[in-house]
């Protein structure tokens, strides 16, 4: 009995942790659980991001909105049709609208003076880059691929293995999925502009370390004044944080919207991520659409 009544205020005391953590944040819905489901906070930030490295067999995509769903299961409802999403076993989401956070910024989106004023002569700096020890085990940079004069810049963390082979960003599995990704919001890969974080791919596809941030990021910046996007697509943890220079989780940043130097910037899910993870695209298509709002609304104006 004092056993059951030990665990009920234990139960107790996280539920008021997790609520006054989500108040904090700026959360002022939240709903209870669907049958059978435990007390759920709401909002984009409640869910931990899973991290687990679960090999999933290669799976089809539908085309269309529906794209991060597999094939012959149910469509994501949009924010609007989905007040309330159920998710398996857990919790419910109600989308948000998203809140723009914008972070104090010294600098205005300017291109730096110590490095070329044009992408080509920036590429062509960059493919001979000796600044840190991933130069000895890349055989080539991968600078960027896309349109110069695109609205929307996607960043991902570094090239990978088919990357470093191939010299462009975004060629393997993830590149798939995030070309499926941009046809869900009726764009082309051609029509965006896509880099990374690193140019270069780090041994065995690690985690890129801060000091390769460090040097490499000058490169990100200057791509970013050279093409003046209206819209920074942050694609997993490595990018979100190296742009918004913090160490914020992606479960507290994804599902709002923030600034780098005067540029809206939506922090997602990495594809490989959700190829790790399907559970997370439900968020991420959330997201996707928030990016397809945010460039229609520009468009408008
Ligand atoms: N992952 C990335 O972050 N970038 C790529 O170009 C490929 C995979």
């Amino acid at each position: 009995m004092d056993e059951g009544r030990g665990e009920l205020a234990e139960i107790a005391r996280e539920a008021r942790v997790l609520l006054e953590r989500e108040r904090a944040r700026g959360r002022s819905r939240f709903v209870l659980g669907d049958a059978g489901a435990s007390a759920g906070v709401v909002g984009p930030g409640s869910r931990a991001l899973a991290r687990e490295r679960v090999e999933d067999p290669p799976r089809q995509f539908a085309a269309g909105p529906d794209c991060l769903t597999e094939r012959g299961s149910a469509p994501l409802p949009s924010p609007e049709t989905a007040e309330v999403l159920a998710l398996p076993g857990f919790e419910s989401v109600v989308p948000q609208r998203p809140v723009a956070v914008p972070i104090p910024t010294s600098q205005p989106l300017a291109p730096s003076a110590d490095l070329p004023q044009d992408l080509a002569a920036l590429a062509t700096l960059v493919s001979t880059c000796r600044k840190c020890g991933l130069c000895e085990t890349r055989t080539q940079t991968v600078f960027a691929d896309g349109a110069p004069t695109a609205r929307l810049l996607l960043v991902g963390e570094a090239p990978g293995r088919d990357e470093d082979a191939q010299g462009l960003p975004f060629v393997g599995r993830a590149g798939q999925l995030l070309n499926k990704m941009l046809t869900a919001i009726d764009l082309k890969r051609e029509e965006v502009y896509i880099c990374n974080v690193l140019k270069c791919r780090p041994p065995e596809n690690r985690t890129p370390q801060p000091e390769e941030v460090e040097r490499c990021l000058p490169y990100l910046e200057q791509q970013i004044a050279l093409i003046r996007p209206s819209l920074i697509c942050a694609l997993g943890l490595s990018a979100a944080q190296a742009l918004l220079r913090t160490k914020a989780s992606m479960t507290s940043m994804r599902g709002r919207v923030f600034e780098f130097r005067g540029v809206r910037l939506i922090p997602t899910y990495h594809p490989a991520a959700l190829l790790r993870n399907p559970a997370l695209k439900r968020e991420a298509w959330a997201d996707l659409q928030q990016v397809r709002d945010l460039l229609r609304a520009g468009d408008a104006a």
